[in-house]
């Protein structure tokens, strides 16, 4: 319970720590069930889905669990057909390319998209001691997803989009905003106990574009998201250091930082009294321990006393070692 009284801003025994993406393909576990199973159907399959998040507790002393599925299904709830391509990542067959499809959008009941989801929270829920974490991907990087119909390194076709369509950009800014709200509130209401927020992608805009064109929705979100429930909200985003600013005006309950910013100075700039998050480099998690331990202890030192949760700065690597996770998680609980 360390993690919700980090949340809320209070003492802790302990320096909670969990790990972004730490379900996945490092685990050895992890990786024989995927050699049964694709990934859709690991998070489709409520079963699945279960085991997969409970690999990492079983393995390892975090506290906090993070309930396995992935930010694109609910992209379906759009009739876009996801697919992960392995060696290629995830792509969206149909992707919108124009205003005319953002206006004709109808949506999916939610149930169908992303119930199996809810079915896995209730069955994982009475399996664990520490809390559950619910999850969802920002608009923005879901409206990424949906324009580019896959990854992308400059966003180009999204941004393109947002400049040139501005009204459809919104339109569908709001209709991703909704979904989001619903998903990350019926994920509360099944159980879990603290929501996450993943903006991967937003820090390709500049402060003036993430004002203009992202800022408003986001705050809709979490501040609608407040009126339906009191669970805690988490921010993530990444490559944002230049407006920390601008991020503290969201009124999220925490917010959780990559590694470009020493914590110290996010901290002072997203408000000494709020709820931090982070910050080592998932690189880092590939070094020998008197490196790994160097870099975790100097976070250590400038975390606030109370009010933070250490973790990665982005999601951990697949070739990471499970050896170096167990030395790190062990150190937290020394
Ligand atoms: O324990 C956990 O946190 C696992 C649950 C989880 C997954 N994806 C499973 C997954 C979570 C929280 C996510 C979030 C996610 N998915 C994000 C936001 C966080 C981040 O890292 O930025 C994003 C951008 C995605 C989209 C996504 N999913 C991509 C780009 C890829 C392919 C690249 C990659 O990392 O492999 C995925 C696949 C994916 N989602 C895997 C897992 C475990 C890879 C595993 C596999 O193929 O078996």
């Amino acid at each position: 319970m360390e993690f919700l009284k980090a949340l809320r801003g209070e003492p802790t025994s302990k320096t909670p720590l969990w790990l972004m993406r730490q379900a996945g393909r490092y685990m050895a576990s992890y990786r024989a069930l995927r050699a049964k199973h694709s990934l859709l159907e690991l998070v489709k399959t409520p079963e699945l889905a279960c085991e997969v998040t409970l690999q990492p507790i079983h393995a390892f002393q975090l506290d906090a669990a993070i309930i396995f599925s992935d930010i694109l299904p609910i992209l379906e709830t759009l009739w876009l057909k996801l697919e992960f391509v392995n060696g290629e990542g995830p792509v969206l067959h149909n992707p919108i390319r124009s205003a005319a499809q953002v206006q004709a959008l109808a949506l999916r009941p939610l149930e169908e998209t992303i119930g199996f989801t809810l079915e896995a929270i209730k069955l994982v829920k009475p399996e664990l001691k520490v809390p559950l974490i619910g999850f969802a991907g920002a608009p923005f990087t879901l409206a990424c997803y949906a324009l580019e119909g896959g990854s992308s390194k400059d966003h180009r076709l999204a941004k393109t989009f947002m400049y040139s369509e501005p009204e459809a950009w919104h339109r569908l800014m709001e209709i991703l905003t909704a979904i989001t709200s619903d998903y990350l509130i019926a994920q509360a209401d099944v159980g879990v106990d603290a929501l996450q927020i993943f903006d991967s992608w937003v820090g390709a805009l500049s402060p003036q574009d993430y004002h203009r064109y992202v800022f408003p929705h986001l705050h809709k979100l979490i501040a609608g998201i407040r009126t339906r429930t009191s669970k805690p909200v988490i921010y993530f985003s990444t490559g944002t250091t230049g407006y920390l600013n601008l991020i503290a005006e969201l009124n999220a309950d925490a917010y959780s930082i990559d590694w470009r910013v020493s914590l110290s100075t996010a901290h002072k700039q997203l408000g000494e009294h709020k709820p931090i998050q982070g910050n080592l480099d998932p690189l880092a998690l590939l070094a020998p321990w008197p490196e790994l331990k160097r870099q975790t202890d100097l976070i250590l030192k400038q975390a606030p006393k109370t009010g933070f949760i250490f973790n990665l700065g982005h999601g951990i690597l697949q070739q990471t070692p499970e050896d170096n996770v167990r030395r790190l998680t062990d150190y937290f609980a020394e």
